[in-house]
């Protein structure tokens, strides 16, 4: 039986965090199928396809990788893609409490699906795709925090790439 998680998220845009956080679970698991959650009650940076482009070009050379969209529920996705994991990236204290709900939640819903969260590098606990935003939507440097096409696209969609 292959092992095959999900690993759900807005990803808006992708940052060096997450990639860290597939590297390490590819290690464990014969498929990661990145997915984004198609969401148009919620506001975004990127476009869906602005997001599985990036997607693409940060993750799409690894091996074991898929990169998808989704919509509804992640225990329903995951049962339609034969998943038995949902993956999940835990930075700080700050993340446990919502992490928690949604696992719990998840786990209502199908008890056949798993939430398995793996701790992100020291260097990446005080990233996320929001405070990058916040940085960059400033012209603040985020070098070394996202990729260098990310880079482009943020200063960009914020007029800094002048
Ligand atoms: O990167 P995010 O925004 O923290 O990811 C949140 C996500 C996409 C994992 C979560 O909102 C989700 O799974 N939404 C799908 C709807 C669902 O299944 N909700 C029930 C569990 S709370």
């Amino acid at each position: 039986m292959k092992r095959i998680a999900i690993y759900p998220g807005s990803f808006d845009p992708v940052t060096n965090g997450h990639q860290d956080i597939v590297e390490r679970a590819l290690k464990l698991f014969d498929k990661l199928i990145v997915a984004i959650l198609h969401n148009p009650g919620k506001a975004s940076l990127f476009s869906v396809e602005e997001r599985v482009e990036m997607l693409e070009q940060s993750l799409g050379h690894l091996d074991g990788i898929e990169i998808d969209t989704f919509d509804g529920l992640l225990v329903d996705y995951a049962a339609q893609k034969n998943a038995h994991a949902i993956l999940r990236g835990m930075r700080a204290v700050s993340d446990f409490e919502y992490e928690f709900q949604m696992a719990l939640m998840n786990r209502s819903l199908n008890r056949d699906v798993q939430t398995i969260f793996l701790m992100t590098g020291l260097r990446w606990i005080f990233t996320s795709s929001s405070i990058i935003k916040e940085a960059a939507r400033f012209g603040g440097n985020i070098d070394g925090m996202v990729s260098p096409t990310v880079n482009q696209k943020l200063k960009q969609k914020f007029g800094f790439d002048r």
